[in-house]
């Protein structure tokens, strides 16, 4: 089955030269302005993204009219609207309709109302948000837990906390904007190494530890990279970590829950859940509530983040509800629901996988996990194909630099436990299409 895209219809018609600028160009050159007046300076930024949204090439800030179900209707901000399939939520296990979940947001409003009383520090705990710790305790096998008000916080506040100037950080190229924000400002000195590469990780600390065997040494990576759907060999990096009396800490939002036998993710398929020094996660892609954690076998580095990470004394704690949505999410997880829930977002995934790669699309990464990268390559060509995509049907996220370099543009796919067979056929014909349109296009 071939789908139609029905001609693109902008508003302004086209825009001639500064078209091909809101095509080509390249968002960066925005990143680093000058100029006296905080207020103006930023109007070249905003007249190129009005030129890209009028011409359909711009992917950003659309809202959603529906819940975060398999099928959705999308609004861009110049009205396209887009009905159909939903590849561009997060919600692996499709938690956020469960009755189960309904209720326990639904009682933890009643029993504590909207907000907490502050900080975690000042109040911001309630007995659901102390279940929630000890439950994701015993999920990782890692005693020590604390909550954050979304997974972007406990990256940054983490890190934040734990590292000092004189410290060294290492990461992973392809780490996730919330860690190298961390390392930035906690003022450690910080060096990244080729995206999961063991081996350069080893001459790294071999060159650090030749020279500095007192401070501290914190190597990070994540469980599953969502832009590539790769994930590192983790079992031999926590030994390369312990060889050289550095720490490790995996970001783990993208598997925990939604991976692994147990739902212990890359941890557990690893066989190394209980052994990381610092797993930080996020609850917005499994556990159906914005959200997060540090767990770790450290009482006293726990204590400290807790006391030190910017997000756990200086901002609101996460609420009653959320709290209680993750909790309820993690029971499901752990039980044999959560198991074939698993099973079915992974079907979606491996359907999803071979029918793109049937039809001649590039799909990236080697694990099959919830998310499903397709690449493009060419910015101009991504964003070409992400207006044709929003018109023809299919909600699908175009990234882009900075997410991603200006050369491998893609659109990420994620899968949902309740995507259908034809959810996905639907997908598959409509990114062929549009893609192949698009590729057309631009090769003019
Ligand atoms: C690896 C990683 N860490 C942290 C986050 C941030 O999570 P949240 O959006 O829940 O703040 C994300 C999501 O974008 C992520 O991909």
């Amino acid at each position: 089955m071939t789908t139609t895209v029905p001609a693109t219809t902008t508003a302004a018609g086209p825009l001639g030269d500064r078209e091909t600028d809101a095509r080509e160009k390249d968002i960066m050159r925005f990143r680093v302005v000058s100029g006296p007046d905080l207020t103006t300076r930023n109007d070249a930024y905003l007249a190129w993204q009005l030129d890209r949204q009028q011409a359909d090439l711009w992917p950003y800030f659309r809202r959603y009219d529906t819940a975060l179900t398999t099928r959705a209707t999308v609004v861009s901000d110049t009205g396209v609207i887009t009905e159909g399939p939903n590849f561009g939520g997060q919600d692996y296990l499709s938690l956020t309709g469960h009755p189960a979940i309904l209720d326990a947001a639904h009682q933890a409003l009643r029993d504590y109302g909207p907000l907490t009383a502050g900080s975690p520090a000042l109040g911001g705990a309630t007995p659901v948000s102390r279940a929630l710790e000890a439950g994701l305790a015993e999920a990782l096998r890692t005693e020590h837990v604390a909550l954050f008000p979304t997974g972007w916080a406990s990256g940054f506040g983490t890190i934040r906390a734990l590292m000092h100037r004189r410290d060294h950080i290492l990461l992973d190229k392809l780490s996730h904007d919330s860690l190298r924000q961390g390392a930035t400002a906690s003022g450690a000195s910080v060096e990244f190494f080729r995206h999961l590469d063991n081996d350069a990780v080893r001459r790294h600390l071999t060159g650090i530890r030749a020279t500095d065997t007192t401070h501290a040494v914190l190597v990070v990576t994540e469980g599953v990279f969502s832009m590539d759907s790769d994930t590192p060999q983790l079992a031999e990096l926590l030994g390369i970590c312990r060889e050289f009396g550095a720490q490790l800490m995996v970001d783990v939002a993208h598997d925990f829950g939604a991976m692994g036998e147990f739902g212990g993710g890359q941890l557990e398929v690893h066989d190394i859940l209980g052994e990381v020094d610092f797993v930080v996660g996020a609850f917005s892609k499994t556990f159906a509530t914005t959200g997060g954690f540090l767990a770790t076998p450290s009482a006293s580095a726990r204590e400290y983040v807790r006391m030190f990470g910017g997000p756990q004394t200086f901002s609101s704690a996460i609420t009653p509800v959320q709290t209680a949505v993750a909790h309820a999410s993690l029971s499901i997880v752990n039980s044999p629901e959560g198991a074939r829930r698993r099973a079915a977002v992974a079907a979606v995934a491996t359907r999803l996988r071979e029918g793109l790669t049937a039809r001649g699309m590039e799909v990236m990464g080697d694990v099959v996990c919830p998310v499903v990268p397709v690449l493009i390559g060419d910015t101009p060509t991504g964003r070409t194909a992400s207006g044709l995509i929003a018109r023809a049907g299919l909600v699908a996220h175009l990234v882009e630099q900075p997410a991603v370099a200006s050369d491998a543009a893609r659109f990420r796919m994620q899968a949902m436990a309740d995507h259908s067979n034809a959810d996905v056929d639907t997908a598959i014909d409509i990114l062929d299409t549009c893609i192949r349109k698009a590729r057309q296009q631009t090769a003019r």
